[in-house]
């Protein structure tokens, strides 16, 4: 089943907890928080401290995007603030192996992201460790850009992968996530939906998360051949 994943990176940091609970009553499933160091990306934003606040406000699993070079200094940081989720980028990653190994001895599900120049294909021998693949589909820094279109394309083939691996993984998307583009992921093959600006810049996240999910519902039911996937990957 899709999940929306809604991105508190657009949220009004004044009042966070409320908007993440606004969120989660829209049908919102999963956290996504965005950790930015300003030398993998160009923007600055937050860290551990922030997780732990969330943590004592809400059960949802939260997804903690690393947008940082040497990630593997915060792991343990992360485990200790609550975090579920830990994704780390291809391209900050030397040492990639290890990387998901360490998340994973830390009891949190390792995941990694590719940007929109890299290949799915260069994942194929780390695609059993990971619990997701999140595919940006905007250059990872800042919230509210535009769509990359081919970024479907990875999103197939990576659902391609799975099949062919005969692998559990799900594919995560984010960046230009919203109205005019959640159906084409899902039905490229997304599961986990990420939204930031289309979940809070209206400034009514409860509203825009139900929409969302509804789109994105009404779209899955289009795509036989993922659904076919999931049932099987319940029954094992
Ligand atoms: C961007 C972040 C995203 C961001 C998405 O680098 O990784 O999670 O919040 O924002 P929207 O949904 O506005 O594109
Ligand atoms: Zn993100």
């Amino acid at each position: 089943m899709v999940e929306l994943v809604p991105s508190i990176l657009s949220a009004d940091f004044s009042k966070l907890a409320l908007e993440v609970e606004a969120a989660e009553r829209g049908g919102g499933s999963v956290i996504h928080i965005d950790i930015m160091d300003g030398h993998f990306v160009p923007n600055l934003t937050m860290g551990p401290p922030v997780v732990k606040s969330l943590r004592k406000v809400t059960s949802l699993p939260l997804d903690c995007h690393l947008m940082i070079e040497n990630p593997d200094d915060f792991i343990a940081e992360f485990a200790d603030a609550g975090a579920n989720w830990i994704s780390v980028h291809y391209e900050a990653c030397r040492h990639l192996h290890r990387t998901l190994e360490l998340i994973s001895q830390h009891g949190m599900e390792p995941a990694v992201v590719i940007n929109p120049a890299t290949l799915a294909g260069l994942l194929v021998d780390i695609l059993p460790m990971v619990h997701h693949v999140l595919v940006m589909s905007v250059n990872p820094g800042f919230g509210g850009q535009k769509f990359i279109g081919f970024s479907l394309d990875k999103i197939r083939r990576l659902a391609e992968l799975r099949a062919e691996l005969d692998l559990n993984f799900r594919i995560e998307v984010d960046g230009g996530v919203a109205h005019d583009t959640i159906a084409s992921v899902v039905e490229a093959g997304a599961d986990l939906l990420v939204a930031g600006s289309a979940v809070f810049a209206s400034g009514h996240p409860e509203k825009e998360a139900r929409v969302l999910l509804s789109l994105a519902r009404e779209a899955e039911r289009r795509r036989p051949g993922q659904k076919l996937h999931s049932a099987r990957a319940a029954a094992i």
